[in-house]
């Protein structure tokens, strides 16, 4: 838990899934509900963070090493400066991508190794795990239909790079359903917004 007043939520999940229209949904029915909401994105959430987002996706070929870095500096900076300080107001953040983007696209699918990515972006958020993390869970076949002919660094991986990462998510959330809720994303957009919703009830907002 974050452990302050606010409440963390994270949309995980492949490339072409649909978390940033659930994201969307479910921050209209969080403000609706009279709580404040920041939305947020990674990469790119403060000023830094976009200049990271250029070179980490659409920058030349980098090492998988370096790659990891990039995303976990693009973390440090926008933990401290959006999601731990609208935390410490009763906000409630809901982020599109955080920590386990990285353990998945980064630890599986480059095969840098999942407990190691796990620590070193441990140690970039300090320790910041969300409340709740929704995995929009989508086949690498359909992601990339959906996709269609937009391609950065990460989409233009092949089908089995995206296959590794929805194996991981997948892994991370049936290792802690109490922190994990996993939505289809080939259900209707209503339906997903439904389960999210209802999920977030239980953490006490009233939706
Ligand atoms: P983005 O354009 O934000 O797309 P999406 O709508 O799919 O979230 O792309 C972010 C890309 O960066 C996406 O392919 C996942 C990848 N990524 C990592 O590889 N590691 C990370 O830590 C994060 C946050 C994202």
């Amino acid at each position: 838990m974050s452990a302050q007043p606010g409440l963390f939520i994270a949309f995980e999940g492949g490339d072409g899934a649909g978390k940033s229209t659930q994201v969307r949904l479910l921050a209209d029915a969080v403000v609706l509900a009279g709580r404040e909401v920041v939305i947020t994105r990674q990469p790119g959430g403060t000023p830094l963070g976009q200049s990271l987002r250029e070179l980490v996706l659409h920058g030349d070929h980098m090492s998988a090493r370096a790659e990891a870095l990039l995303f976990a500096a693009d973390k440090a900076d926008h933990v401290e400066q959006v999601i731990r300080p609208a935390l410490r107001v009763g906000s409630v953040v809901i982020t599109d991508r955080y920590v386990d983007s990285s353990v998945a696209y980064q630890g599986a699918g480059r095969d840098l190794g999942a407990d190691e990515v796990q620590r070193l972006q441990t140690w970039a958020v300090d320790g910041l795990l969300p409340d709740l993390t929704v995995i929009v869970d989508i086949s690498a076949d359909e992601g990339r239909r959906r996709r269609g002919e937009v391609h950065d660094r990460m989409e233009s991986e092949g089908d089995d790079f995206h296959e590794a990462i929805r194996s991981h998510f997948l892994a991370m959330a049936a290792a802690e359903p109490e922190r994990y809720l996993v939505v289809d994303g080939t259900a209707s957009v209503e339906e997903i917004a439904e389960q999210i919703a209802d999920r977030v009830r239980e953490l006490g907002i009233d939706l």
